[in-house]
């Protein structure tokens, strides 16, 4: 039996036969109004069908609850240049454009403008510019257009073996035997503090659906494309085959940290996921959160509002005097034992080819990461 979908009902909104011969209304969208677009399109957003009305806009800010009560804590917005709304009015139908090609329609229920300053502050917990998640929403236009949407067209799928729609890794989990299945985000290759957490999990979860996503991050990410390598040589070496399912999650990331947690717990359970590691900051930047911030929000409802279980996790690292992966909860030594490193001090270690230790991560991935990100360096 799988779990219910966030809502009660699986949303699929995908009709590759949808006639737009008639529209003749034109919305241009945005990378990230595109992944939503797809995910919405699958049912990755369930109870979700459309961009978000002024309603859900502001009651998702304010209360982190859609307008009829369901827990969802992160706007998902469509917004619309000012030379393009001139021509649009509500009841109308558009078509949803990036690059020249059709990817959906949107009927349009409501035209609005954001308080982005209550955005930022409610849902970033901070109004600094220098937030990527708020600079990328203060960046994009100050109109929103809400309304139901059909997706007509998949994103070009750049890692088609793992691409997967909810419907899909639901029965995927269902042909394995799995009855909990946990879920696991990261915008990161998979180091060894996130190997430790995952398999404490597998310990006692029939199986891992390893999500990573693979939207618009900022752009001194490791590139998607060097991480689903990196998670290949890995499960590869390092996991058991039949315990594991690999599927990359579309959406972009907002870096949200607290609020992010619930959302991509709520998406994971859509995928069919039971549970949902949240570890140390998830979906973090900077300093903006506490390192258990994004743990402590999920208190704020009910088990059965959110459906999905979240797995919290200590910030884990390797103990030189244990010889092993620990937390604080399980190794009594001191820091100068354990071997800690910030994903940036990583990243620029990576990219002048040095190999972090390998206590931090596995060196098999370390020749992909470094090999990558040289030629990332090579094309920029
Ligand atoms: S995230 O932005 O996608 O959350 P990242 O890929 O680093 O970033 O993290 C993926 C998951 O692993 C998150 O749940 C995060 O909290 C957790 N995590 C990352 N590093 C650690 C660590 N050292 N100890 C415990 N949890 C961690």
């Amino acid at each position: 039996m799988t779990i219910s979908a966030h809502g009660g009902s699986l949303v699929n909104r995908f009709n590759p036969n949808y006639d737009t011969t008639t529209i003749t209304k034109e919305i241009t969208i945005d990378e990230i109004a595109l992944s939503d677009l797809e995910l919405i399109g699958i049912g990755g957003y369930s109870p979700i069908t459309g961009f978000f009305n002024e309603e859900d806009y502001i009651n998702v800010v304010e209360n982190m609850r859609l307008s009829d009560g369901t827990v969802w804590s992160i706007p998902i917005a469509l917004p619309v240049v000012e030379a393009e709304l001139t021509h649009l009015t509500v009841g109308d139908e558009a078509k949803l454009v990036k690059d020249g090609i059709v990817f959906g329609v949107i009927t349009i229920s409501s035209i609005y403008t954001p308080d982005k300053q209550k955005e930022a502050v409610n849902v970033y917990r901070t109004d600094d510019e220098a937030h990527p998640g708020v600079k990328q929403m203060l960046n994009r236009p100050n109109t929103y257009v809400g309304g139901d949407v059909t997706l007509i067209r998949h994103q070009e799928a750049e890692f088609e073996a793992y691409t997967f729609t909810p419907a899909q890794t639901r029965q995927a989990f269902e042909e394995k035997g799995w009855e909990t299945i946990v879920g696991f985000q990261t915008r990161n290759p998979v180091h060894r503090a996130h190997e430790y957490i995952q398999k404490a999990a597998l310990e006692t979860i029939d199986g891992l659906f390893l999500n990573p996503l693979v939207g618009k991050t900022k752009s001194d990410d490791i590139p998607a494309d060097v991480r689903m390598e990196s998670y290949e040589v890995l499960l590869k070496n390092y996991y058991p085959a039949n315990r594991v399912q690999l599927g990359i999650f579309p959406a972009a990331m907002r870096y949200a940290g607290p609020r992010e947690a619930i959302f991509h717990a709520l998406v994971r359970k859509n995928y069919g996921c039971t549970h949902f590691i949240v570890g140390r900051d998830h979906a973090g930047v900077g300093d903006y959160y506490g390192t258990y911030d994004a743990q402590e929000i999920f208190n704020l409802f009910t088990a059965d509002e959110l459906g999905i279980q979240p797995l919290k996790f200590e910030h884990s690292f390797y103990c030189n005097a244990c010889g092993g992966m620990a937390t604080t909860k399980t190794c009594p030594h001191g820091k100068e034992d354990h071997i800690i490193l910030s994903g940036t001090k990583v990243r620029e270690m990576l990219r002048s080819g040095q190999v972090p230790p390998k206590e931090f991560s596995r060196k098999e991935v370390v020749e992909i990461l470094i090999k990558g990100m040289q030629q990332v360096e090579v094309k920029a």
